[in-house]
Parts: C-alpha cells; sequence; structure tokens
C-alpha cells in the first residue's frame, strides 16, 4: 500500500482500465456461465443492505426476519410448508451445509463415524470439497446410457456406512434431472439422508412444470428427500453471492450448531460466522418483484432460445449429446475434435465451456444470451464448417 491517500478519481479511473479486461454478460458472449447479470432491482435493494450482517442475527433482526422469510417462501416453491436454512456464498457452500448436516446426523442417530456419501458420477465438484473437508469417503453411483443415476447402481453402493445419497436436478454439465422420485423411495426405505442438489434447477423445474413442460418431481413431495439446494444467483437472478440451502427439519440445523459465545445468538449452525444480510435480502425483493408469473416467463423464454438453438444446431450438421431438459445445450461436430472446436469458437470470442462426460460443447442459455447473439454463433459455427 503507498504512503499517501490517492483521490477517488483517480482509483475509479484505474479500476475501470481494469474491469474492462472482464467479459460482460451484456454482450452474450459468455456462453457456460450459469450465472447471470443479477437484475437491477435486485442490486438496487442489495447495496442498500450492505452492512447487515446475519452472523450476528440478534443486531440485525429485522434482515434475519426477511432471511427467515425467504427461506420459507423458496421453501414453498419446493413444496413444503415449514421450511428451514441459509441463503449462503453460493451452491458449494449449501451442498456442503447438507453434507455437514447428514453427517452430524448419522453420526448422532446411528453412530456413524467413518461415513461414506453417494453421488453420481454427475455431481459438481462441490461434492468432493464437502466431503474432503468434512472426512467423508466418496462412493460414486454410475449414470446410465440417458447420463442420469443408474438405480440399480446405487443400490448396490449402498452400505452401513452410508451418511448421504446425493441427487441432482439440473447437472452442471447437461441440464439432466436424475430420478429423484426413485431414489427418495430408495433412501426413505432405508433410512438414509437424501439431498437434491437443484442449485441450477431449483429457480426454473417449479416454473416451467406450472406452465406444462413434461419433467419429473424433485422436491420436498416426495418424503424421502431433506435437504435441497437451490441457487438464486443463478436462474433466480439475484446477485452474487446467493445460494440458498434448505432443510425438510430443523433438527438437521441443530445437529449442526456450535456455540457462539460472543455473539447475540447463542449457537451457530452456517459454515461462515459474518455473512451478507444483502444476499439474501435482495433474493427476498426479486422473488415478490417477479413473482409466479414472472419466473414462468423467463424460464420459458429461455427454453424456447434452448430449442430453438438445439433444432437449427442439427440442422446444420452438428450433434446434440441428449434432448435438453432445461435450458443447457451439448454437442459436438462429428468431423471435428471437441478441444479444437472450442478453441475455434474461442478465436471468434466466444466464451464456452467444455463438458467432461461426455466431452461436448456446452451452453448454458441464460438470460443475458439472446436470440440474436445465438443467430451469431450458428452463423460462426457454420463458417466453422
Ligand atoms: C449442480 C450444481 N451444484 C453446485 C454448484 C456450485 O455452485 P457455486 O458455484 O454457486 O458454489 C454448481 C455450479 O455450477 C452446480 O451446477
Amino acid at each position: 500500500m503507498q504512503d499517501k491517500p490517492i483521490d477517488k478519481d483517480e482509483i475509479l479511473n484505474e479500476l475501470e482500465q481494469i474491469h474492462n479486461l472482464d467479459y460482460k454478460y451484456s454482450d452474450g458472449r459468455i456462453l457456460g456461465s450459469m450465472c447471470t447479470e443479477a437484475h437491477p432491482f435486485a442490486k438496487e435493494v442489495y447495496c442498500k443492505f450492505l452492512d447487515t450482517n446475519l452472523g450476528d442475527p440478534g443486531l440485525f433482526k429485522g434482515t434475519k426476519i426477511i432471511e427467515d422469510k425467504v427461506i420459507k417462501s423458496i421453501g414453498k416453491l419446493l413444496s413444503l410448508d415449514d421450511a428451514y436454512g441459509n441463503i449462503v456464498t453460493g451452491g458449494t457452500e449449501a451442498n456442503l451445509m447438507a453434507v455437514r448436516a447428514a453427517r452430524n446426523h448419522a453420526r448422532k442417530y446411528k453412530g456413524i463415524t467413518n461415513g461414506e456419501i453417494i453421488i453420481p458420477e454427475s455431481a459438481h465438484f462441490s461434492f468432493k470439497k464437502a466431503a474432503d473437508m468434512l472426512n467423508l469417503k466418496i462412493v460414486e453411483a454410475k449414470l446410465d446410457e440417458n447420463y442420469k443415476i443408474d438405480v440399480d447402481a446405487l443400490k448396490q453402493v449402498i452400505s452401513d456406512k452410508t451418511v448421504a445419497i446425493v441427487a441432482i436436478a439440473g447437472t452442471t454439465e447437461l441440464g439432466l434431472i436424475d430420478p429423484i422420485e426413485e431414489i427418495s423411495e430408495i433412501a426413505f426405505e432405508n433410512n438414509i439422508y437424501f439431498h437434491v442438489d437443484a442449485a441450477f434447477g431449483g429457480f426454473s423445474i417449479p416454473f416451467l412444470k406450472k406452465l406444462g413442460y413434461d419433467l419429473p418431481v424433485f422436491d420436498f413431495s416426495l418424503p424421502g428427500v431433506c435437504s435441497i439446494t437451490v441457487d438464486p444467483h443463478k436462474m433466480g437472478l439475484a446477485p452474487i453471492p446467493a445460494g440458498g440451502i434448505i432443510f425438510r427439519k430443523e433438527e438437521y440445523l441443530e445437529v449442526m450448531a456450535v456455540d457462539s459465545p460472543y455473539l447475540t445468538v447463542k449457537t451457530q449452525s452456517t459454515i461462515v460466522g459474518t455473512r451478507l444480510g444483502a444476499s439474501a435480502v435482495a433474493t427476498y425483493a426479486i422473488m415478490k418483484y417477479f413473482g409466479r408469473q414472472g419466473y414462468c416467463k423467463l424460464a420459458d423464454n429461455m427454453m424456447q432460445n434452448t430449442y430453438f438453438f438445439e433444432s437449427q444446431l442439427r440442422k446444420i450438421g452438428y450433434e446434440v449429446i441428449c434432448k435438453p431438459e432445461l435450458n443447457i445445450v451439448a454437442f459436438n461436430h462429428p468431423q471435428m475434435d471437441t478441444d479444437l472446436l472450442a478453441s475455434k469458437l474461442e478465436e471468434k470470442n466466444w466464451k464456452v465451456s467444455v463438458a467432461k462426460c461426455p466431452k461436448a460443447i456446452r451452453i448454458v442459455l441464460m438470460n443475458h444470451i439472446k436470440k440474436n447473439h445465438l443467430k451469431e454463433l450458428l452463423e460462426d459455427l457454420k463458417e466453422i464448417f
């Protein structure tokens, strides 16, 4: 740090120049991100609550009421009348809390000390971090030919050390929904904690179902489901950082509680201590602002763009990996290696991402990608071949 204060304008000027290196969602060139530009109203609200700290809720009673309200309201969206949980930094922290709750619950009620978690091969890498931090062994359940959990393979790997089963509603790479109803039954019969990672799908599946899209049940209406991750900062258009962890019962928070002596509350169950109230409040505000109708419209638009892009890709000779269930299209060209195709798109200034399983270019059709961007992209894809 320099000795003397620097003038604000000079600092802002420097920051602006560096900020210019960042890609902007509004350019429509970011094709592989599950985040997007937050809605201006959510940003406005966020700024008003920047100093609130939900780590010390006795000092920020109003903000805590808003967090509780937003958790109940996300719970209702997921068919749960009385939800518990928190707005956290994102899907990673939400998944970490779910796995921690499952581990502690199994330790307390079943005496399991060397636990395992069963995750699909398609699971987000956040579960690997969670298992590492919580000293759990990862057991992977194989996928079937449709890239969803193979339920028979899952049954085979359940053991007396299993502390949790995880399934995904909106996989990171392909946007697919696992057979959650069947897995819920298995988990329920075996008395095993079942977590659904709907970080991506949680803010679209309920709305798409309401519109009549044929999508499977994935939420708390299934008795085996104990917790769901659902991220407002992905399809919910809330500002980063906003992840959501929703628990069916308060006891899952209680098994994680540690004493918090110097604070205004006696215990704390979240991973982080000091945490932003702004995220919870901006999520609350944007959910009110859109309402179910607004989110239905958004989700429908993104799906229509997805179907448009998928059909056009097929017309120009590209192979689409699977019929999209949500707003992700993964594809290859039969005559070109995926990495080479990705680098050709990068040369044309598109920011694409490559899926690993199976290897393919993966486009997440978020709200910032409009029809005109897709048309430009299709022109470039045609030119590559
Ligand atoms: C299914 C799923 N779960 C969890 C995460 C992690 O979310 P975050 O990056 O917000 O921590 C992602 C991120 O893309 C995801 O797709």
